[in-house]
């Protein structure tokens, strides 16, 4: 039984068949073509808000040829405590697939154990693999191969979209740099996770610079506070939200914090010329991403948002394939 539930676990000849598969299913969308999911229920259960996810399983379950429930979980009875495992057990009988967004890693792991069906991470607080293996068909697509390239992360280092970017990093060979106040910076367990050795701290001018690298692959790995020196040479610039779901109470000291781990203008003049502007959205501008910019990268940013549906529909063909 195979499941997506973060990238820490998924091949590197798994990730390359799946981004290679997106491309031939984004070219082939409208034409007549294979219906997996034919006679096939799949379930949505979401505990947490969701524009791109929800929409764009539920169109590509829908194009794959399954019926769709979307379940809010505060309306099924998980909501009200019944345990993961039995909520699993239950729907394992009923349903052919689960598209799961919720907080804790261990539950959507949980889930997938005893469901016994595919399961597919929709975003916890740990992960968001099927954003980062769509970002990285988005670059690939405009930019080529990601081996060997530079990918600058701004803002909250320590959530789920960072952390996936550091597998991949990890597998696919290329620079991930991570701009972010100290206390917004990853843990260097999640490095050693993804197999970066040689990691080590070097005291800079402006500030602790630490970098681990993968000879295996060529990944590398940078986690700076130097916002301008993460950006020079990059060849993608990337954000997400300073303030993730479930980070709510936070959200005044996390603004204070963050200010300044902004991409706007300036900051785009020190990447590489021709570099990429991404953001996983939704966008708050003013803080991490200003207005212009934005609009200035709407093209690469909205291609991003669709590529969900397509990465999304090549996911899940590789599950049931
Ligand atoms: N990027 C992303 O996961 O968007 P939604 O929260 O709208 O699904």
């Amino acid at each position: 039984m195979k499941h997506l539930l973060s990238l820490e676990h998924l091949s590197r000849v798994d990730m390359d068949a799946i981004l290679t598969a997106t491309s031939d299913i984004k070219r082939r969308r409208g034409q007549p073509g294979p219906q997996p999911l034919a006679g096939q229920t799949w379930a949505l259960i979401f505990a947490k808000s969701s524009t791109r996810t929800r929409v764009s399983f539920e169109v590509g379950l829908r194009e794959l040829g399954a019926n769709v429930m979307f379940l809010s979980a505060a309306d099924i009875q998980l909501g009200r405590g019944e345990p993961i495992k039995d909520t699993a057990r239950v729907l394992g009988r009923m349903v052919h697939g689960v598209v799961f967004r919720t907080f804790a890693q261990a539950d959507v792991e949980e889930f997938a154990r005893y469901a016994n069906i595919p399961t597919i991470n929709a975003l916890t607080d740990e992960e968001h693999p099927c954003q980062i293996l769509t970002d990285i068909f988005t670059f690939q697509e405009q930019r080529g191969p990601i081996q060997g390239k530079v990918v600058t992360f701004v803002g909250d280092g320590a959530c789920n979209v960072p952390a996936s970017w550091i597998f991949a990093a990890a597998k696919l060979g290329f620079e991930l740099r991570i701009a972010a106040p100290k206390e917004f910076q990853p843990p260097l367990s999640l490095l050693e996770r993804a197999g970066f050795n040689h990691v080590h701290a070097q005291q800079a001018p402006t500030g602790e610079v630490i970098t681990g690298t993968l000879a295996a692959t060529g990944g590398k790995i940078v986690l700076t506070a130097d916002l301008q020196n993460a950006a020079t040479g990059a060849d993608l610039l990337y954000t997400d939200v300073w303030v993730s779901m479930g980070k709510e109470a936070e959200a005044a000291e996390r603004i204070k914090v963050l200010t300044g781990y902004q991409i706007n203008q300036a900051l785009v003049k020190r990447a590489r010329p021709g570099a990429l502007v991404m953001h996983c959205l939704p966008a708050y501008r003013g803080k991490e991403i200003d207005d212009e910019t934005f609009e200035a990268h709407a093209q690469t940013i909205f291609d991003e948002a669709e590529n969900r549906l397509h990465t999304q529909k090549a996911i899940i063909a590789w599950l049931v394939g």
